[in-house]
């Protein structure tokens, strides 16, 4: 109770705005249990930063590129700066879409069948349309568009290269959006997700109202045990540690389809994570005291 504790926020990527609202609420939950928290904007001068201001914990609320893919754990390894969330190989891996689905399938996983295009070889796709296109690392569905015919494929395809340079073509699922949530090698409720707008894209997640959320999923009682034990497994063989959520396309013939792995999930209070702790009765601050308690360093 007597370390200091910096709140990692803001940061250099693109979910800037989400990380600060993150980090606020995480911020004010560690002040409520009586830590010595201070907030912390992440850029370039952090190392000097973190020492200036005698920091013993990072509490991780970074998202995205720096914050999310290993830069940072690398950095408060070197500095041995024990930190929240996975460490750097598990970071690297799930921030990076491409690798962790080479991963999940390695362990025979269910992802969407999925193709990676650098150069706009279009030709060489084989999968059919509708599909999904995506940069392989980002978040928030930034630079993420369906493409049903050759045409919104290009155009997709040029609006995900303004977010990476490498590329990755899905098949589009039809079904259930889930997100499972896991703490400390714990499964949390299933969320069931339903976006009005029918696309969970950045103003669907982020605008009050946009979207229904059913806790637990109406899934029915085995194929939620089935989501469990595949995100778990995902937990596992990506090396994560503390808090992460699983996200899944649960197709019409029940094949909960992993998409993807967040490191660092969203922690505000009506964030999902947070969400389906407080289903299973942990609150928010008691999520968050959770969290740190997990602090370390992982190599
Ligand atoms: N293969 C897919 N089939 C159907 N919908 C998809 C597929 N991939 C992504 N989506 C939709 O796009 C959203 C964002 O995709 P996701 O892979 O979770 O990336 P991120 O959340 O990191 O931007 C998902 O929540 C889902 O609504
Ligand atoms: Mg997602």
């Amino acid at each position: 109770l007597n370390k200091r504790i910096g709140v990692l926020m803001g940061g250099l990527s693109s979910e800037r705005e989400i990380s600060i609202k993150s980090g606020m609420a995480v911020l004010k939950a560690l002040n409520e249990k009586g830590y010595d928290a201070i907030p912390i904007d992440v850029g370039r001068n952090i190392a000097k930063e973190l020492k200036e201001k005698h920091i013993d914990v990072a509490f991780l609320t970074l998202h995205g590129r720096y914050g999310e893919d290993g830069a940072i754990q690398g950095m408060l390894e070197m500095m041995g700066i024990p930190y929240t969330g996975s460490g750097v190989l598990s970071s690297v891996i799930t921030m990076d879409k491409i690798i962790t689905k080479i991963v999940l399938l390695y362990h025979n996983l269910p992802t969407p069948k999925f193709q990676v295009i650098e150069n706009g070889e279009f030709s060489s796709i084989n999968i059919r349309f509708p599909v999904i296109v995506k940069p392989s690392r980002e978040g928030s569905t930034i630079g993420v568009n369906i493409a049903r015919n050759h045409d919104e494929l290009v155009s997709a395809y040029k609006d995900a290269k303004n977010y990476d340079k490498r590329i990755l073509i899905e098949e589009y699922i039809e079904g259930k959006e889930i997100t499972l949530g896991i703490i400390d090698g714990n499964v949390l409720p299933v969320i069931e997700i339903v976006p009005k707008s029918g696309f969970y894209n950045y103003k669907s997640k982020y605008t009050p109202g946009m979207t229904e959320y059913v806790i637990p999923a109406n899934i029915g009682e085995d194929i939620e045990g089935i989501v469990k034990n595949i995100g778990l497994k995902a937990y596992r063989i990506l090396y994560c540690s503390g808090a992460v959520r699983v996200d899944f396309i649960l197709s019409k013939d029940n094949i909960p389809y992993i998409l993807e792995v967040n490191s660092i999930p969203g922690m505000t209070e009506t964030s999902l994570l947070p969400k389906s702790a407080k289903h299973a009765g942990i609150d928010f601050n008691e999520l968050v005291e959770m969290m740190l308690k997990g602090a370390s360093l992982k190599r």
